[in-house]
């Protein structure tokens, strides 16, 4: 039978899920390709030995030995970071070997230079893994979708933050806490800011972007705020406005020009993302054709990973051996269509908001507050102030009817500098209708 013989760099948490879905799938694999899929080789710096049932594979420290491997077929990267898998990434292109990574943090930044390579070098980019963990969301958006326009890509796409925001939810349980749970089950970045700051959700973003609308959509195109500022309060509070808390990552395509954020979100309970929790990721695009589409599935770990990963290896496998390598473009536009974003100022944005306010409990500090959002223009539909504590500060709760960003960011500049505001405002965005 023939061989696709596959070379791994990284036997960590993935890599090993990788491994593991190669070995326990093979038969499986076998049936359906009509070819062995063999990870021949391992290349893993911090590793003297493998598992005993991987007895076959060979183990290296030198990831130089994979690419000058003349029987392997394919390269898979699963170190992360972006150095060295982006020079590991170029070489192995550079030898003729198709590549899988799941490496997003790499293709946020680095993506048009390694896409532009293996073009150049006429071999494959497998990238499943980098967005959606076990969802095979890239496949679908390059294929499934391939007769649409996308209007909007939405959804929950890290599932350490959705995990840490459930618990917090559902059982009040302290954010240190349920940062170490994540940590401890393999779901959380190598540093978890990244989790927690929303870089990781911004990563996915900017590659389901690029593919979506056929430009470099790069990291730094990304509006990105994260879930630290978040505190068991505005939990209570978005509960009781009938809403979650969850970290939405958020695209708009405007025509000519594209909206790209990052942030903590309130959501109605109604809606499906509300109902979105633990580890789990869920991505919705609009398209013009198909209208609403929601992929579900876990969002990080070991094995649903590692079966993107395997999905990537098989799908590449396919193609060789029917000589139609890149029969997809990678990015699914043609590469020679593929163009530069103009991205929505984030000051143009338009939401209504959630604003707490911590501020001591004085006659007319909230004729004050409320002066300042009419100054600005802002409207102002609700107003909780739980618990009046002689001495302390308060918690103030206004939720604002759409209002602009920018006029936004003015009030609170002005709110803040108020010698009765003793904490720095907080301020949630809120889905809305039209969302
Ligand atoms: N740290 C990521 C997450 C892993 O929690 O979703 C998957 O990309």
């Amino acid at each position: 039978m023939k061989q696709i013989q596959v070379g791994l760099i990284g036997f960590g948490t993935v890599g090993s899920g990788l491994a593991e879905t190669l070995f326990e799938q093979k038969e499986r694999l076998q049936k359906k390709v009509g070819a062995e899929i063999v990870l021949s080789q391992v290349a893993d710096t911090s590793r003297k030995t493998l598992p005993k049932h991987f007895s076959g594979i060979t183990l290296t420290k030198d990831a130089n030995d994979i690419f000058t491997n003349p029987d392997i077929d394919i390269v898979v990267e699963l170190i992360g970071g972006l150095e060295p898998a982006r020079s590991f990434l170029l070489e192995a292109i550079k030898h003729g070997k198709h590549v899988v990574t799941a490496n997003k943090a790499l293709l946020s930044i680095h993506g048009k230079e390694i896409f532009e390579a293996a073009v150049a070098n006429n071999v494959e980019v497998g990238f499943e893994a980098s967005v959606g963990g076990g969802i095979p969301v890239i496949k679908s958006l390059k294929e499934g979708l391939v007769a649409n326009r996308i209007n909007s890509i939405m959804g929950i796409m890290n599932g350490t933050a959705n995990y840490i925001l459930t618990k917090m939810t559902d059982h009040g349980v302290p954010f240190a806490e349920v940062l170490k749970d994540a940590q401890e089950l393999g779901f959380a970045e190598a540093d978890p800011t990244y989790d927690v700051e929303g870089i990781d959700t911004a990563h996915k973003l900017a590659i389901l972007m690029t593919i979506a609308y056929g430009t470099y959509v790069h990291l730094d195109n990304i509006n990105t705020e994260g879930i630290s500022d978040i505190e068991p309060v505005d939990i209570e509070f978005a509960r009781e406005f009938g809403c979650r808390i969850k970290l939405l990552a958020i695209s708009h395509h405007h025509g000519d020009h594209v909206e790209a954020r990052v942030h903590p979100t309130m959501v109605p309970t109604s809606h499906m993302l509300a109902n979105i929790n633990g580890a789990y990721n869920a991505i919705h695009f609009n398209g013009d054709t198909v209208g609403n589409v929601l992929f579900y599935g876990l969002g990080a770990g070991k094995m649903p990973t590692g079966s993107a990963v395997a999905a990537d290896v098989v799908d590449i496998g396919r193609n060789i051996l029917c000589s139609s390598v890149n029969r997809v473009p990678a990015l699914s536009y043609l590469p020679e269509n593929i163009g530069t974003p103009k991205i929505t100022p984030m000051s143009k944005l338009t939401c209504p908001y959630y604003f707490r306010i911590t501020a001591l409990d004085h006659p007319g500090v909230l004729e004050t507050i409320a002066g300042i959002f009419n100054k600005h223009g802002i409207s102002i539909k609700s107003v909780i102030q739980k618990s009046r504590h002689q001495f302390d500060p308060v918690s103030i709760v206004l939720l604002s009817h759409t209002a602009n960003e920018e006029a936004v960011q003015n009030s609170i500049e002005e709110i803040n500098a108020l010698d009765v505001c003793t904490k720095k405002t907080v301020k949630i965005r809120i889905l809305s209708d039209k969302e």
